[in-house]
């Protein structure tokens, strides 16, 4: 089983000429809405390789319409959503900007999300098959508190540190480090969570190199066009190239490839098909606007048709 204890979004986003700056105002001819929240997208990225039956969400919504169409949302991507409590706070929402070049910008309003509890996940869920997925839009402690009840049965813990919280203490690292068996990264967050427990990495590779021998586990960055490296904590490297697109939009390309890693980790494949299937999906996604709909399901992703 994949668990994702995590955020459930709804993302409303604009497409702009420029990415506005402080104190500026842009004009965009119109908004979209789309399904988001990096929980809920990287349940959705891993239910579409994984398959009906092996995702189960855990987290929070409102008591609203918003929260509803999340809910509906991940059920028809063949998500479990038994686990998604209603809470007196607003469902999440996300304030995306997207520039012409597909980069973009996001303010993320958490509401129900930082409701969400570990102790609403029951014993039964826990064991040597649970792949936990985490982010960093939920409480930490409740996140850790989950990852320890995973890593006390035998079971893996994948933890993308997205998005580094603005205070990101040394113990906060530290913390997590104990907990985690891959830590996914992009190369700010890499270097951001090297520097906070006392690291001066020259590049993301160096970051990589420190953040897996601290925590004894395999650090994975996500480095764009320029694909992805795993280092393990035996100071092994291992590197996946990412295929040449013209991205429309990035949003959700890292919890892309942090589900389809999921997936392959469920499967138990190896670290390098894992790193493979990542960069394949995250590389589709973007050729799509908003965080899900260009995920792929398993015949698209080319190393396991
Ligand atoms: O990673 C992209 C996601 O971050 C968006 O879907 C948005 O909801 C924010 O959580």
């Amino acid at each position: 089983m994949i668990l994702v204890f995590g955020s459930l979004n709804i993302d409303l986003v604009a497409l702009v000429p420029v990415i506005p700056g402080p104190g500026r105002t842009v004009l965009a001819p119109s908004y979209q809405a789309h399904f988001g929240g990096k929980g809920a997208n990287q349940a959705v990225a891993a239910a579409r390789i994984a398959g009906p039956g092996c995702v189960l969400m855990a987290g929070c919504v409102g008591r609203d319409g918003f929260g509803d169409r999340a809910i509906e949302n991940l059920q028809t991507n063949h998500v479990d959503t038994a686990l998604v409590v209603r809470s007196d706070e607003p469902t999440g929402c996300a304030f995306i900007t997207v520039d012409r070049a597909g980069e973009n910008a996001i303010t993320v309003a958490s509401g129900a999300n930082m409701t969400a509890r570990a102790s609403d996940l029951p014993v039964v869920l826990f064991g040597p098959d649970t792949v936990l997925v985490l982010q960093m839009e939920v409480p930490f402690e409740q996140a850790v508190e989950t990852a320890r009840r995973t890593k006390s049965t035998s079971g893996t813990v994948i933890w993308n540190l997205a998005p580094v919280p603005q205070k990101m203490t040394a113990a906060m690292v530290t913390e997590l480090l104990a907990v985690t068996d891959y830590l996914l990264v992009n190369e700010h967050e890499a270097r951001d969570a090297a520097a906070a427990i006392g690291f001066s990495p020259s590049d993301y590779e160096a970051a990589a190199t420190e953040l897996a021998r601290a925590g004894n586990l395999t650090c994975i960055v996500t480095a764009g066009a320029r694909g992805a490296l795993a280092v393990t904590a035996e100071g092994r490297s291992l590197r996946a190239p990412a295929p040449h697109i013209t991205p429309v939009d990035t949003t959700g390309a890292g919890d892309t490839f942090v589900g389809a890693f999921a997936a392959m980790l469920h499967e138990r494949v190896p670290l390098q098909t894992a790193l493979e299937v990542g960069c394949e999906a995250a590389a589709q996604k973007c050729l799509k606007p908003g965080a899900q709909a260009g995920m792929p399901v398993r015949a698209a992703i080319p190393s396991l048709a």
